[in-house]
């Protein structure tokens, strides 16, 4: 089995809420809550769960992008968060971001050579003609023409924008991507094709990623394991196949619920999320899925369940998991 690149232990990430005259702190938004999760080298983690359940901030606290209020984050086997900025600097070569909007994450007043040029630029010798050279490699990379390099974005496509974004993100050949919402903003025929081509460039280039999406089917085809995410915490985590055919934590079951199939199945057998998501700055007792759970029982509000690996490579924080013995059963929904 290939090793850990990225170890994320016990990482917790809270925004203080400021309120009154004085500014004192009543209160923490708990963004991220506890969460330990480790990414293979050249593996693919699909990160899900609904908005605002903390998937695009610990994205960032991985990339030390932001602070984490406690925990570690180590890459490599070594802890990036008690870093000196200098080693940090250099670190920050091997892990890159690629962001949702394709429209509003390249700066419009540079030519797009200098938006995919300026990682080179900043932290390479490379002269401007050799820049210039390796921009055009990038650019036939991602599939765009090269000839185009001396356009401003507002001239590229939604798809095309976002492997603009790719070209800089791989610029420095680095071994870890984070790439947040990357493809929610574009059509399904243009998600589909820079899908392939991210995976075309891990293959060649032995790249790992953090995937992050809302939505299950998203990240079905690109990832090797799938963590999903509800309020803060981790409450699953498999391999893909298997998550997706044997949901053990109700909210999995409940995301995998709202894909859409192309033959409508019965409707028994699913579950649909009721209410909204509670907040993460006072989340429920015990389980903080339990007031939307269908299978809630009474030591759900209670204790909180730890995140346990109940079968071998699966782990999920349920006092009932799905199928399993003792647990909950999708059938007795009615
Ligand atoms: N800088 C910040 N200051 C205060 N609260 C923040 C900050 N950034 C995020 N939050 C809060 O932390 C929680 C998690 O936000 P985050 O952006 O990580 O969620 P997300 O899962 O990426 O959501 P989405 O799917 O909408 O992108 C939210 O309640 C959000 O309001
Ligand atoms: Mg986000």
């Amino acid at each position: 089995m290939a090793k850990n690149l990225i170890e994320v232990e016990h990482v917790k990430k809270y925004f203080p809420i400021h309120k009154g005259l004085l500014n004192r702190v009543v209160g923490n938004v708990k963004a991220v809550d506890d969460v330990s999760i480790t990414i293979r080298e050249g593996e693919t983690f699909g990160l899900v769960g609904e908005s605002g359940c903390g998937k695009s901030t610990l994205g960032r606290v991985i990339l030390r992008l932001q602070s984490a209020t406690s925990g570690a984050v180590k890459f490599n086997g070594r802890d990036i968060h008690s870093m000196s900025s200098k080693e940090l600097n250099k670190m920050r070569e091997e892990m890159q971001i690629i962001f949702q909007d394709p429209f509003g994450s390249l700066n419009p007043r540079f030519l797009v050579k200098d938006i995919i040029g300026e990682p080179l630029k900043v932290h390479t010798k490379m002269s401007s003609s050799q820049i210039e050279k390796r921009v055009i490699e990038l650019m036939e990379l991602v599939g765009l023409d090269a000839s185009r390099r001396n356009r401003y974005p507002h001239e590229f496509s939604g798809g095309q924008r976002q492997r603009i974004g790719i070209a800089r993100a791989i610029a420095l050949n680095p071994k870890f991507i984070v790439a947040d919402e990357a493809v929610s903003a574009l059509d399904v025929s243009v998600q589909s094709q820079v899908i392939n081509l991210l995976m075309k460039l891990q293959r060649e280039m032995g790249l790992t990623f953090l995937f992050i999406a809302h939505g299950l089917n998203v990240v079905r085809h690109i990832s090797d394991r799938v963590g999903v995410m509800y309020l803060g915490k981790m409450v699953e985590v498999g391999e893909t196949e298997t998550l997706y055919a044997n949901p053990l934590h109700p909210y999995t079951a409940a995301l995998l619920s709202a894909i859409p199939k192309p033959t409508p199945t019965k409707k028994r057998n699913r579950i649909v999320l009721q209410g909204d998501v509670p907040s993460p700055a006072n989340p429920p007792s015990g389980c903080r899925f339990h007031p939307r759970c269908p299978f809630a029982q009474e030591k759900c509000s209670q204790v909180e369940p730890a995140l346990t690996e109940v079968l071998p490579g699966r782990q999920v924080a349920c006092h009932f998991p799905i199928g399993m013995e003792g647990g909950s059963d999708l059938n007795s929904l009615k």
